[in-house]
C-alpha cells in the first residue's frame, strides 16, 4: 500500500532568507495562498525572532491560512521559542520548529559547547516547545556531518522531550544519496519510539544533489520532505518542490509513496514566486522552465508529433504549463478574456479583470496573436492588493548608438498628471530617472533582467526589476512589446510598493510596528500625511 509523504514547504523561510528572494508581508500572504492551493501539508511561514517582518508574516499567515499546518522556526532557546509561539498562536494547526547544531564542527567552532551541554539544551528546548504546542519539530542542524551515534542520542533526547517530527538536515549540501539514505535508516532503527514520530528530509543543493538526496531520505524511511518552490534557498538552494513531487509522480512504479500536491498548480506557483521576488526561473529548469517541454531538434519534433510519449515523460498540462495555442486577438472582449483566464486556472475579481483587459488591449494592439503565456505574463505582472499611487499615462524614449538616450514619462496620481524627462547612457536608465524625477524618491537598481515571452518577432519583453529605496529592496515586473516601457512600468511598480510599505508601517497596521516618521517617500506619495 503506497504511503503518503507530507510536503513541508519552506519557501517563506529558508527560501525567503536567501539573497534576492525577500518578500514583504503582502507578497508573503499572496504566496501563502498559492501554497495552500498547491496543497502543501505544512508551510513554514518564517523565523519570528529574526525580524519584526518575519514575526508579522507568521502571525498573518497563521490567522488566514487554515488548512495546512503552519510552522515557525526557533533556535533552541526560550526567547525564540516563546516568540515563535506568540506568532503562531492563532493558527488552526500550529507547529514550533526548533533546531540546534549537533556536528562536532558546529559545536567546536560555532557554539563552543560540549556534546553533553547540547543534549541538555535539546531536552529543555523541545520540552518548552511541547509545553506550548502539541506539534513540535526538532532539527539537529548539520545532521549530515554529525557523528551517527551521537545523532541517535540527540534524536532520542528530542523524542523523549516530546518531538513529533524529527528533521535530519543536510545543512551544507555535503551528503551523497546513499549516505543520506543510510542516516535515516540508522536513526529509525535505533531511536526508541520512532513509530510515533515522522522523519523528515531537509536538503541543500551545494553539490546539485538536493532532490536526489530527498529521494534517498524517503527510501531510508522519511515521510516528510522539506523543500521550496523553484528550489530557492540558502546558497545553491533547497530541494525543489516541483522536482521531487514530479519525480514521485512520474516514477510511482519505482517508489511506493505519493504526495497530495495538485500538480497543475506547480507552474503557476513557480511563476508567482518569480514575479514576487523578481528572480527569474532559468529556461532549462526541470519541470517549470520555459524549455522544459520545448522540443527543438528536428528528430525530436518529428517523434513528438507522431506520439508525445517518444520524448515526453509527462505532459505540460500536468504541471499547469499552458500550451502555446492562439487564444485571443484585438477584437476579443472582456467575456472571452475572462473565460480564457478561467480555463487557465485564474479566478479574477472584477477590478483585476479590468486591469488585465487594459493590459491585454495594449498588447493586442501591437501583436496579432495573444497566446496563453502572454495572458499569464499579464496576470503575473500583478494585481496584488497593493494600490498604485502613481499610474502610467505614457512612456516615450529616444535612443541612438551615438550619445545619450532620453525618456519622457507621464504619470497620474489622484487625477493629476505629472510629466518629466531625463537622459542617461541607456533608455531604460533614462526612464528610471524620469520616474524618479516625478516621484521624488530615487531608487537604486539592484537587479534587472529581461526575458522574452513567446516566440520570434511576436515575442514580448518581460522585465524584472529589483530596486533599493531608502535602504529597502522592492521588486517589480512588467510585460510589453517595448522593452523600455516594460522596464519603466516594472520600476514604477517597485516604487509603488516601497511607498505602500512605508504607509503600512506608518499606520501601525501590524503588531508592534513602529510609526515611520515623515521621509522622502511619505512626503512625496502622501503629501497630506496619512
Ligand atoms: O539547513 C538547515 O539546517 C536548516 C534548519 C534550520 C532546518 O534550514
Ligand atoms: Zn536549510
Amino acid at each position: 500500500m503506497p504511503e503518503k509523504v507530507f510536503v513541508f514547504d519552506t519557501t517563506l523561510r529558508d527560501g525567503e532568507q536567501s539573497p534576492g528572494c525577500s518578500m514583504n508581508l503582502a507578497e508573503k500572504l499572496e504566496m501563502a495562498r498559492q501554497l495552500d492551493r498547491l496543497g502543501v501539508d505544512i508551510m513554514e511561514a518564517g523565523f519570528p525572532i529574526a525580524s519584526q517582518g518575519d514575526f508579522e508574516a507568521v502571525k498573518a499567515v497563521s490567522a488566514e491560512i487554515r488548512r495546512p499546518v503552519i510552522a515557525a522556526l526557533a533556535r533552541a532557546v526560550p526567547l525564540d521559542i516563546n516568540r515563535a509561539w506568540e506568532a503562531l498562536k492563532e493558527a488552526e494547526r500550529p507547529r514550533i520548529h526548533t533546531f540546534l547544531a549537533t556536528s562536532d564542527i558546529h559545536l567546536q567552532f560555532k557554539l563552543r559547547k560540549t556534546r553533553a551541554q547540547i543534549l541538555k539544551q535539546i531536552s529543555e528546548a523541545v520540552g518548552l516547545a511541547r509545553s506550548l504546542c502539541a506539534d513540535v519539530e526538532f532539527s539537529p542542524e548539520d545532521a549530515g556531518r554529525t557523528d551517527r551515534n551521537y545523532l541517535v542520542e540527540c534524536c532520542h533526547a528530542a523524542v523523549e522531550a516530546g518531538a513529533t517530527v524529527l528533521n535530519l538536515p543536510d545543512t551544507v549540501g555535503y551528503c551523497f544519496e546513499s549516505e543520506y539514505e543510510q542516516m535515516f535508516a540508522f536513526v529509525k532503527a535505533r531511536v526508541p519510539g520512532m513509530d510515533k514520530v515522522i522523519l523528515s528530509t531537509h536538503t541543500h543543493n551545494d553539490l546539485g544533489l538536493a532532490v536526489a538526496n530527498t529521494l534517498g531520505g524517503i527510501r531510508g524511511g522519511a515521510r516528510q520532505v522539506e523543500c521550496t518552490i523553484n528550489g530557492i534557498g540558502e546558497r545553491a538552494g533547497n530541494a525543489a518542490l516541483e522536482e521531487f513531487v514530479m519525480a514521485l509522480h512520474v516514477r510511482r512504479d519505482a517508489v511506493p509513496v505519493f504526495t497530495e500536491i495538485r500538480t497543475e498548480e506547480l507552474y503557476p506557483s513557480s511563476q508567482m514566486l518569480s514575479r514576487l521576488t523578481g528572480v527569474a526561473v532559468q529556461r532549462n529548469k526541470a519541470i517549470v522552465g520555459l524549455n522544459a517541454f520545448a522540443h527543438e531538434a528536428g528528430i525530436h519534433q518529428d517523434g513528438v508529433l507522431k506520439n508525445a510519449i517518444t520524448y515526453e515523460i509527462m505532459k505540460p498540462e500536468t504541471v499547469g504549463m499552458p500550451s502555446n495555442h492562439i487564444v485571443l486577438g484585438k477584437h476579443s472582449g472582456r467575456h472571452a478574456l475572462s473565460k480564457r483566464f478561467e480555463d487557465l486556472g485564474y479566478q479574477l475579481t472584477k477590478p483585476e479583470l479590468e486591469h488585465a483587459y487594459e493590459a491585454f488591449c495594449r498588447l493586442a494592439d501591437r501583436k496579432k496573436q495573444v497566446y496563453d503565456e502572454d495572458l499569464i505574463a499579464i496576470v503575473d505582472e500583478g494585481f496584488h492588493n497593493i494600490p498604485e499611487m502613481f499610474t502610467v499615462k505614457l512612456f516615450q524614449s529616444v535612443s541612438s548608438s551615438e550619445g545619450r538616450s532620453t525618456a519622457t514619462v507621464e504619470l497620474e496620481k489622484e487625477g493629476e498628471v505629472f510629466h518629466d524627462s531625463a537622459t542617461a547612457e541607456g533608455p531604460c536608465d533614462a526612464a528610471f530617472r524620469a520616474v524618479d524625477r516625478i516621484t521624488g524618491v530615487p531608487g537604486t537598481i539592484v537587479d534587472f533582467s529581461v526575458h522574452t515571452v513567446g516566440a520570434g518577432k511576436e515575442g514580448i519583453a518581460e522585465v524584472s526589476v529589483r530596486a533599493r529605496f531608502e535602504g529597502r529592496e522592492f521588486s517589480g515586473k512588467s510585460v510589453s512589446h517595448n522593452v523600455v516601457e516594460a522596464a519603466g512600468r516594472a520600476y514604477l511598480q517597485a516604487a509603488n510598493k516601497a511607498a505602500y510599505e512605508v504607509k503600512r508601517r506608518g499606520e501601525g497596521a501590524s503588531v508592534g510596528a513602529k510609526p515611520v516618521h515623515a521621509n522622502a517617500i511619505v512626503d512625496r506619495f502622501f503629501p497630506g500625511g496619512y
